[in-house]
């Protein structure tokens, strides 16, 4: 059975129906900004507008820029501060009859490439980063997701490693992919320092322009582009459903 994958971001909302049997996209993705501010209210009526818009009736899985625990949303680095406490399984039921699930976004990027897209043969320690609006990680062991790691977060350079790193500082100081290169490297090898990954993947939207940064790179580890690209995340989002 298909399921619609919905990838909310800080700055736009993709949804697809998705087929979990080998993760594509069953029809054109419908792309839409994130209303600002992305409140509750807000965004459940652009998930309403897509449910309806798929004239959609079946399970739904979510991909959410937050840490998701049992549902609830319990932080909010690049979406309105009013969703932490809420529960987005209960809040997006309510716009439909069908089951809904729930992750944080970079999570279900993760587990796309991990099951369908570059970490399909992957074994050991694999890290998935999502440069986009923030900064986002999935951890995996063995195909295994360690879910919630938010290591976008993690200091670096006396701050958070979002504000030196994301896609959203590349283009707000307007950097070359040569200079925006060099951070995302520094953010690497910290993450190669303290995990000892076998693979990293790297995701996002910048992923689409991967042959301009990654011949860059300096760490040890083996790096290879998303392979699922911007659709990663609903395709993850759907897949988590059977997951
Ligand atoms: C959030 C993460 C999210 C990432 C990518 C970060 O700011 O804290 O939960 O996965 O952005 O959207």
């Amino acid at each position: 059975m298909d399921i619609l994958g919905i990838d909310i971001g800080g700055s736009s909302i993709k949804a697809a129906p998705v087929n979990p049997v080998n993760g594509t996209l069953v029809k054109d993705r419908l792309h839409i900004p994130t209303p600002q501010p992305a409140t509750p209210e807000a965004v459940s009526n652009i998930i309403a507008k897509i449910i309806a818009d798929f004239n959609w009736t079946g399970p739904i899985g979510c991909g959410f820029p937050a840490v998701i625990r049992n549902g609830i949303a319990c932080t909010a680095a690049n979406i309105d501060p009013t969703w932490i406490g809420t529960n987005l399984v209960e809040t997006f039921s309510a716009k439909t009859r069908g089951k809904v699930t729930v992750l944080n976004d970079a999570d279900a990027a993760g587990l796309a490439e991990m099951h369908y897209g570059a970490g399909r043969n992957a074994s050991g320690t694999t890290i998935i980063v999502t440069a986009g609006t923030g900064l986002g990680t999935a951890l995996f062991r063995n195909n295994t997701l360690i879910p919630n790691t938010e290591l976008g977060h993690i200091q670096l350079n006396g701050g958070s490693a979002e504000e030196f790193a994301s896609a959203a500082v590349k283009t707000r100081l307007n950097l070359s992919y040569s200079e925006w290169a060099k951070r995302l490297d520094d953010y690497l090898h910290c993450l190669e320092d303290l995990f000892c990954p076998d693979l990293f993947v790297l995701g996002g939207e910048i992923s689409n322009d991967h042959a301009l940064f990654l011949p860059e790179l300096t760490i040890k580890t083996t790096v290879m582009p998303a392979t699922l690209r911007n659709d990663a995340g609903i395709i993850g989002a759907a897949a988590a459903f059977l997951l």
